[in-house]
């Protein structure tokens, strides 16, 4: 472990020190400095363009800081230590991503089927025989609220919104990640779904693992019914600055004007199409 991450959490599994970064003239994050522990349930809010999906995009090393860095916890490393995201190289990085799913905000499903979509990670990444990748992509299926016999032929092309996002779903609880990230998993998703996806959210979260080791959740959204349910840990930006990072309960009692002036708009952003 590099020396000055002494003061790091000995179960730290992402840490920001003082990230920022600029598109052009325009600073989409400034001096952000958070920790998520293993088994954190952690939620990133804040109003649209305040630099929710950078942030997380940084954290699983889509984007490199401008300023400060990014270190995660290698669980391909019998040692473990944290990783700067920025001295990976290729290699590293799918090391550290074998651990990780990303439901990405437009879900970034691949040109095939909704059974190719799933199944691939598994037959490159594991050792499972033909039958039990197929057992995981129905149960992932099924507990995404989609009908397999329905889907898992149809080609991503055919699928409405509301059926992608629940296939990236279904994708990224299939490889049984360590760390799961979630961009906006419920936009666009009508209230039985959106509720199932809860549900499944904080059941995936919960689940014990075989090794276990304690799953960390990272989830960027705007559902106010889903911060209901899972009570994270809310970390909040506002125009791509840290305004909170605390409990949930403190959250929504907190008298900082801008946690309250989001709170008071989140209907109307949960209400938002998905890009
Ligand atoms: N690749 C990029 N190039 C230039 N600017 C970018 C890029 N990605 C993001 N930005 C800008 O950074 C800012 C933050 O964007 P980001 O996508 O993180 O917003 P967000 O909080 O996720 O919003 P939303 O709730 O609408 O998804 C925005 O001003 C956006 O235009
Ligand atoms: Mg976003």
């Amino acid at each position: 472990m590099p020396e000055d991450d002494a003061t790091a959490s000995p179960t730290a599994e992402i840490v920001c020190q003082a990230v920022g970064r600029v598109f052009g003239t325009r600073r989409a994050l400034e001096d952000i400095t958070t920790t998520i522990e293993a088994g954190d349930l952690a939620a990133i809010v804040g109003s649209s363009g305040c630099g929710k999906t950078v942030l997380l995009h940084h954290m699983i090393g889509l984007h490199q800081p401008d300023e400060g860095r990014v270190l995660a916890r290698d669980h391909g490393d019998p040692a473990e230590p944290l990783v700067d995201l920025a001295a990976c190289d290729l290699d590293g990085l799918e090391r550290l991503r074998l651990h990780w799913s990303v439901v990405f905000q437009r879900n970034a499903l691949f040109t095939g089927t909704v059974e190719e979509n799933i199944s691939l990670w598994l037959r490159e990444h594991t050792a499972m025989t033909d039958e039990q990748i197929r057992r995981r992509v129905r149960d992932s299926v099924i507990a995404a609220t989609l009908d397999p016999d329905d889907v898992l032929r149809k080609q991503r092309d055919s699928l409405s919104g509301g059926m992608a996002k629940r296939v990236a779903i279904a994708r990224a609880i299939a490889t049984d990640p360590v760390v799961m990230f979630y961009d906006e998993p419920t936009t666009g998703l009508d209230p039985v779904v959106s509720a199932r996806i809860h549900d499944l959210v904080f059941e995936i979260h919960h689940s014990p693992r075989a090794d276990r080791r304690r799953r960390t959740t990272i989830i960027v959204t705007h559902d106010r019914d889903l911060l209901r349910r899972i009570r994270p840990r809310i970390i909040m930006l506002d125009a791509g600055r840290l305004v909170f990072d605390g409990a949930y309960e403190a959250f929504i009692a907190s008298d900082l004007p801008v946690a309250r002036q989001y709170l008071e708009q989140m209907p109307v952003l949960n209400a938002r199409q998905p890009q």
